[in-house]
């Protein structure tokens, strides 16, 4: 006979982290569209923006409201089941950003126990166990707020760009993890893997960095490369993901590869 799957034996929701400090590598980008394909292959899916910029939350069809972020969450002010919000696309789901933020910064540097203050907002969403997967778009900075993400998180993908100095600065995330881990605020926590992003085939400086990630990282590196991809770039104006804005484009093509290879790995990742 066949009985339905217990809530209780689903597989854990994967809590995913997007970063890297340096701006413009694809995180936002690759959060909206990563996301989308998820969704899209009826996995649920909850966005959190934790850049002040509000760009996924744009992104993704949303304007940015006063009070509507991780912010209030943060303080205690709100409750985060009130600040999730839906996206017009299913599955998808997120918690917005705003200017205000920025000021998070502050906020959560004065409470003790910071480092741990993104993973206690996020407790009663993992507690429900509704999302197969948790994707946080971090900020562009070594702030607090980026700290604590990773802090929160059960892996990072690190977006990067396809050009010279890419790897440049990249220990200081996996510093970072290891310092996470082995203080014991996130003894778990794994580099789950680096996506080149803004890739030129027809460039032989685009293939000589493929060429000198993968030698350092090996398997590390997702199989998936993203191209540079003009309708990627465009579909932010739209508020659309690509998957919506341009779904035969290559750069739709290449989010939804990826969304599979990403898939398989976190569910490896599961415990
Ligand atoms: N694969 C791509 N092809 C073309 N443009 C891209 C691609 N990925 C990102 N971009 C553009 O590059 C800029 C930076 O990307 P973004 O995702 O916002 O980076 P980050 O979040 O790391 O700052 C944006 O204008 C974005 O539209
Ligand atoms: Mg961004």
């Amino acid at each position: 006979m066949d009985t339905p799957t217990p809530a209780s034996v689903r597989p854990r929701t994967r809590v995913i982290a997007i970063a890297n400090q340096k701006g413009g590598v694809g995180k936002t980008t690759t959060v909206v569209n990563l996301a989308a394909s998820l969704a899209e292959r009826k996995q649920t899916v909850l966005v959190i923006d934790l850049d002040p910029q509000a760009n996924a939350t744009s992104g993704l069809g949303l304007r940015p409201k006063r009070g509507c972020s991780l912010y209030p969450v943060l303080t205690g002010a709100s409750d985060v089941a009130d600040i999730i919000q839906p996206t017009p696309y299913e599955n998808l789901n997120i918690i917005p950003s705003e200017i205000d933020l920025a000021g998070a910064e502050i906020e959560i540097a004065r409470q003790d126990d910071h480092l741990r203050s993104v993973r206690k907002a996020l407790e009663r969403v993992l507690e429900a166990q509704v999302f197969d997967f948790i994707l946080m778009d971090c900020p562009p900075s070594l702030g607090i707020l980026m700290t604590s993400s990773l802090a929160a998180a059960d892996g990072i993908v690190v977006t990067m760009q396809s050009e010279y100095y890419a790897m440049e600065g990249l220990s200081v995330i996996t510093d970072l993890i290891r310092r996470l881990r082995e203080n014991g605020v996130n003894p778990g926590l794994t580099l789950e893997g680096i996506l080149m992003t803004m890739f030129d085939g027809r460039t032989r400086l685009s293939q000589d960095v493929l060429a000198e990630v993968r030698s350092h990282f090996g398997p590390l590196v997702y199989e998936t490369v993203i191209p540079r991809n003009i309708r990627l770039s465009e579909a932010p104006s739209f508020g659309k993901p690509i998957t919506d804005y341009d779904p035969s484009s290559r750069g739709a093509q290449a989010y939804r590869e990826f969304a599979v290879e990403f898939a398989r790995r976190a569910r490896r990742g599961r415990s």
